[in-house]
């Protein structure tokens, strides 16, 4: 047992159930119970150990609580399958996650489709779903692959190694290449390194809260990613305006600079720069997390990664390179990238803020408070997925989850807009390294911890590498 997951276990558990004298809460008074703990407790409990502090408080309350964290209203989490379906099924009118992704905002802009709520979410979402639809893959497939091959050529073989930094490095790459269409260069190099340098600063955990997002001169962290960010903004601009000059491409960057609003209007420059930030700040670590989580995943069960590979051999046999048509194919590599966003859901859970007073999983709230989605929780439920703890991707090919049992990528109005483009990836990535490479574990236990808005590996995983064995 990793004694520092108990320790994280036994305090979260204090946090949990601990009793301070109880304050009246004014204007939410009949709230479902939760922990009483101070909420600077329950907050830095979420923020570091959700997942410990997310079981204390479902084995003490069931299925509804509500967490008290300073600086955002009561929120409401529930944890069964009823509740998640009522709250994907309100009206965008009635729950807002814009509102409760506000937090998000300095990072992401004012235009950024995560903060918008009702009809200006609407227009900003139409305008990005077209070129994320399954049928655009096979455009973004090549890119996956070659960034794949050229960064696995340089992984060392049999040497320990962090994960996660790699794969960060290799979905960055792929969101420059398909979504800004970047080329190699020196334009790219200079975007790549303002925006690991502002995504290393982003890291630290307290900058999802608001207090202490301040500015205190160039010399503080968050004085000095401001200043990062008009750097960022203005390297995007300038891509916008050469995109515009020298023509348009493939990528998703063209598509929007050639999708219109509904009255017909282009998208303005300032659209389209903070949703390429959003697609970049959305789409680059959660799937790199995914990946490192399925590969620590194959590295301990010998026997799945076999049967991976069986399949591989049997689907692209000696073709060079890999033929990204075909990964469709992939049929229980699919179940893998799925079994291990069951167990290992990037995100935790999702949040609505309540514009109207509603009734979620037979609970009556009042309008302002915030309800929450566990998908932790659910993904852990004994009486949906038996023997939870078990990694076992024949789950998913026996049957099908509903959206309400199985939601890594959220629901209803906000899912993921990047969900058909991120398991494509993580199925390229994923083949074509191991048609090369087998994963091997260089640590005992590897702990669950948040980074910025996802639950990564700790440590970023070390791993080693070694040459297929045929
Ligand atoms: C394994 C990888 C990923 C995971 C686990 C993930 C998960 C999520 C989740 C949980 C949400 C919130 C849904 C809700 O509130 O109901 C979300 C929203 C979103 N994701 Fe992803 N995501 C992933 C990859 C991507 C990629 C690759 C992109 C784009 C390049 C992307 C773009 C977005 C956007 C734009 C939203 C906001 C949608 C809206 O508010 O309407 N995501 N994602």
């Amino acid at each position: 047992m990793d004694l520092r997951t108990t320790v994280a276990d036994v305090a979260a558990r204090r946090i949990a159930t601990r009793r301070v004298s109880p304050r009246p809460e004014p204007t939410f008074a009949a709230l479902p119970p939760g922990p009483t703990s101070h909420p600077v407790a329950q907050m830095l409990s979420f923020l570091i150990t959700p997942q410990s502090f997310l079981r204390a408080v479902r084995s003490e309350f069931g299925r509804v609580a509500t967490l008290r964290i300073p600086g955002i209203p009561p929120l409401v989490q529930f944890s069964d399958p009823e509740a998640v379906r009522e709250v994907f099924a309100a009206s965008g009118d009635v729950m807002h996650a814009g509102k409760a992704n506000a937090i998000l905002e300095p990072f992401l802009g004012t235009y950024s489709v995560l903060v918008l709520d009702g009809a200006r979410h609407r227009s900003q979402r139409r305008l990005l779903l077209p070129p994320f639809r399954g049928d655009r893959m096979r455009a973004y497939g090549e890119a996956m692959r070659d960034i794949t091959l050229d960064a696995t050529r340089r992984w060392p073989r049999d040497r320990r190694f962090v994960l996660q930094r790699e794969t960060q490095a290799i979905t960055l790459d792929v969101i420059l290449r398909t979504v800004f269409g970047m080329e190699d260069g020196a334009d790219q190099d200079r975007m790549r390194s303002l925006l690991v340098s502002a995504l290393r600063i982003l890291d630290n955990p307290l900058f999802i809260v608001r207090t202490f997002q301040k500015d205190l001169g160039p010399l503080s962290p968050w004085g000095r990613f401001l200043r990062l960010r008009e750097k960022i903004r203005r390297e995007m601009d300038a891509l916008i305006a050469r995109r515009r000059r020298d023509g348009l491409r493939e990528d998703i960057l063209s598509m929007l600079l050639q999708a219109t609003h509904e009255d017909g209007t282009p998208m303005s420059d300032e659209e389209i720069r903070d949703e390429l930030f959003t697609l970049l700040v959305a789409g680059h670590e959660t799937t790199a997390t995914a990946l490192s989580w399925t590969l620590h995943r194959l590295s301990i069960h010998p026997d799945v990664l076999a049967r991976v590979q069986a399949e591989l051999d049997e689907v692209f046999g000696a073709d060079e390179p890999l033929d990204v048509d075909r990964v469709r194919d992939l049929g229980y590599l699919d179940a893998v990238c799925k079994e291990s966003l069951r167990i290992h859901p990037v995100i935790p859970g999702i949040g609505r803020v309540l514009e109207q007073p509603a009734r979620v999983g037979g609970v009556d709230l009042p309008a302002g408070v915030a309800i929450g989605c566990s998908i932790y929780l659910v993904h852990f439920d004994p009486a949906i997925w038996p023997d939870p703890e078990r990694f076992d991707p024949t789950r998913f090919l026996d049957h099908k989850p509903t959206p309400y049992t199985f939601f890594p990528f959220g629901g209803g109005l906000r899912r993921c807009i990047g969900e058909a483009f991120a398991l494509y990836e993580m199925r390229v990535v994923l083949a074509t390294l191991l048609r090369e490479l087998e994963p091997v574990p260089a640590v005992r236990e590897v702990r669950a911890q948040r980074r910025n808005i996802t639950v990564t590996p700790a440590g970023g995983l070390p791993i080693r590498m070694r040459a297929r064995t045929r």
